[in-house]
């Protein structure tokens, strides 16, 4: 397998959504087809190990990161949403981002008591979302026994949010 530098297909935007943030833009890595499909493989071989029955992640790109693993793992993939989109009965939580505070729901029978879920996303900050995904897949009964992430920015601390949970990604930026 060519070793692609997964770096040089994130672009860096100063100043997005807020003065001050860096974002980091998966877009370019998505729209190569090469890139995004061994992104998904080297992340689905790393997650293996973990044995997980179910992969959970947050809208919306979560989405894009969790749901491939899933499929290329031959795993159910569970959507945690923002408020109100989800059609039966939910739990949710309530938690702070990088930049302002937002909400997520999980269906009340996404995940039964027992079963070993890890969690997903594009991005790592500061934990706020992931420890929020995780604390409803924690009320549902599930064991979360890993979580992975395409890229992680190490300065926000967002590991230490997480517990002992093992962590995954792919890129990380100190
Ligand atoms: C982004 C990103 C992660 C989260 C990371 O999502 O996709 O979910 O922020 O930040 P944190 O570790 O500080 O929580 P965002 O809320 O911007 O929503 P989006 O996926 O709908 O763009
Ligand atoms: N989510 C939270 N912080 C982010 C950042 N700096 N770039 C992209 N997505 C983010």
């Amino acid at each position: 397998m060519l070793t692609i530098q997964y770096r040089d297909w994130i672009r860096d935007v100063p100043d997005f959504p807020k003065p001050g943030i860096l974002f980091r833009d998966i877009t370019p890595l998505l729209g190569n087809g090469s890139v995004y499909q061994q992104a998904i493989a080297e992340l689905a071989e790393r997650v293996r190990a973990w044995g997980a029955d179910v992969i959970a992640g947050p809208e919306a790109r979560g989405y894009v990161v969790g749901a491939p693993l899933a499929a290329t793992l031959g795993l159910g993939f569970v959507p945690v949403r923002k408020p109100g989109k989800l059609p039966y009965t939910t739990v949710s939580v309530t938690y702070d981002l990088e930049y302002g505070q937002d909400r997520l729901e999980i269906h009340s029978d996404a995940i039964q008591k027992g079963q070993r879920v890890v969690v997903a996303d594009d991005l790592l900050a500061t934990g706020g979302t992931m420890s929020a995904t995780i604390e409803l897949v924690r009320k549902l009964g599930g064991e979360v026994v890993g979580a992975a992430f395409f890229i992680e920015l190490k300065a926000l601390e967002g590991r230490s949010r997480l517990g002992d949970i093992p962590i995954h990604t792919l890129v990380q930026y100190e």
